[in-house]
């Protein structure tokens, strides 16, 4: 007996509709991934699990990474979450690198040139460019998204926007 259907089998198959070669198509991609990004956190209250979808979903909706995931605020620190792409440094202290910034600021890392970033982790040589955004729920730090990409100056201000809204769908999602 399942009543309330925890245990049914749900088979995600989410598919970006759109290149993100112009901005609106990077608009209509954005979009896409917002809407996967809900459909997969939906009634279920697992951080990991909902983290580990996420990152996912990230990895196949937007091109040009080499790593994508997040670090969980845990005690003061940042430590490695759920991600995809090789495996990467387990602890951050605030304040350090690029995800450190993002959680002692609450604010997006966009960093065009990750070798030209005081303090930057390179947890992979692969890493060019790098954005960092805080998942932020009533003032609180709960989380950062890293992206890395192989290409320099890969993200611009559209990608920030895109990611601090999924951010505030993951941050309601975690509470
Ligand atoms: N480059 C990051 C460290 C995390 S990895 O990129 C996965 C930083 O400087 O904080």
């Amino acid at each position: 007996m399942d009543p309330a259907g925890r245990y049914s089998q749900v088979m995600f198959d989410f598919a970006p509709s759109s290149p993100a070669d112009t901005p609106a198509r990077k608009a209509t991609l954005y979009a896409d991934l917002i809407f996967a990004a809900g459909a997969v956190m939906k009634g279920e209250k697992d951080a990991v699990a909902n983290m580990a979808n996420v990152a996912a979903l990230i990895w196949q909706f937007l091109p040009d990474l080499n790593w994508a995931g997040f670090y969980r605020h845990v005690d003061g620190e940042l430590v490695l979450g759920p991600f995809q792409g090789k495996p990467a440094c387990i602890r951050i202290p605030v304040g350090r690198g690029v995800c450190g910034a993002a959680a002692a600021t609450l604010e997006t890392q966009l960093v065009a040139d990750v070798h030209a970033f005081p303090g930057h982790i390179a947890c992979d040589a692969a890493s060019a460019s790098e954005i960092v955004v805080p998942v932020v729920r009533d003032g609180k730090l709960l989380a950062v998204i890293d992206l890395d990409s192989p290409t320099p100056a890969r993200f611009d201000t559209q990608d920030a926007q895109g990611l601090e809204r999924l951010a505030a769908s993951v941050a309601e999602a975690l509470s």
